[in-house]
């Protein structure tokens, strides 16, 4: 049973506003898109349909390993980048940041390219799970430790689909 954390309409509102404040931040701006594969797909196509200054898009996917609800540590890399993204503003769109591996290597990863500038878009932060620090410049929803799943975030490759962040709550 998958009970709901947060609704189509609270996740469509924020992504207006964050859609909006990048779009301001960003004005003027070379801008890339990078979004993370696979989880971060879904907020990305609705966020990219909320910011109303050119950019172009590219996509990274990384991969920890396993199917257990808690990162392993170890983070790899499965596809880079594929434009260029040496001199320009790079903006990362991930899904959710919990401990903080996975985007402090995509972080490292990223400036040995020799971008103008990184930032981090979260659509969903765990905080009081973070073990690295993690530079957060757009956060969608404080969300608490809970294992979430839907609107891209799976379990096991499972309910990517759902159109609500929820949470699996297991049988008695
Ligand atoms: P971190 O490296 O611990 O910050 O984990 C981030 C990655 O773990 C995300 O990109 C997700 O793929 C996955 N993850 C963390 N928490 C959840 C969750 O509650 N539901 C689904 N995936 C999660
Ligand atoms: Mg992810």
């Amino acid at each position: 049973m998958i009970e709901k954390v947060l609704s189509e309409k609270q996740i469509r509102e924020r992504i207006l506003e964050l859609g909006s404040e990048i779009s301001k931040d960003f004005s003027g701006k070379n801008m890339i898109i990078v979004s993370v594969l696979k989880g971060a797909f879904v907020f990305t196509s609705d966020l990219i349909r909320s910011i109303s200054i050119p950019f172009k898009l590219d996509f990274v996917q990384l991969f920890s390993y396993g199917a257990s609800k808690t990162s392993s540590g170890k983070v790899e890399m499965k596809k880079d980048t594929g434009i260029d993204i040496a001199g320009k503003n790079v903006l990362i769109v991930e899904d959710i940041i919990d401990v903080g591996y996975t985007l402090d290597f995509l972080l490292t990863h990223l400036r040995e390219k020799n971008p103008a500038s990184v930032d981090v878009c979260v659509l969903l932060d765990k905080v009081e799970r973070r073990k690295i620090e993690v530079p957060v410049r757009y956060r969608g929803f404080e969300v608490p430790d809970k294992f979430l799943v839907g609107y891209g975030l799976d379990f096991d490759e499972d309910f990517r689909g759902l159109p609500y962040i929820g949470e699996i709550k297991e049988k008695a």
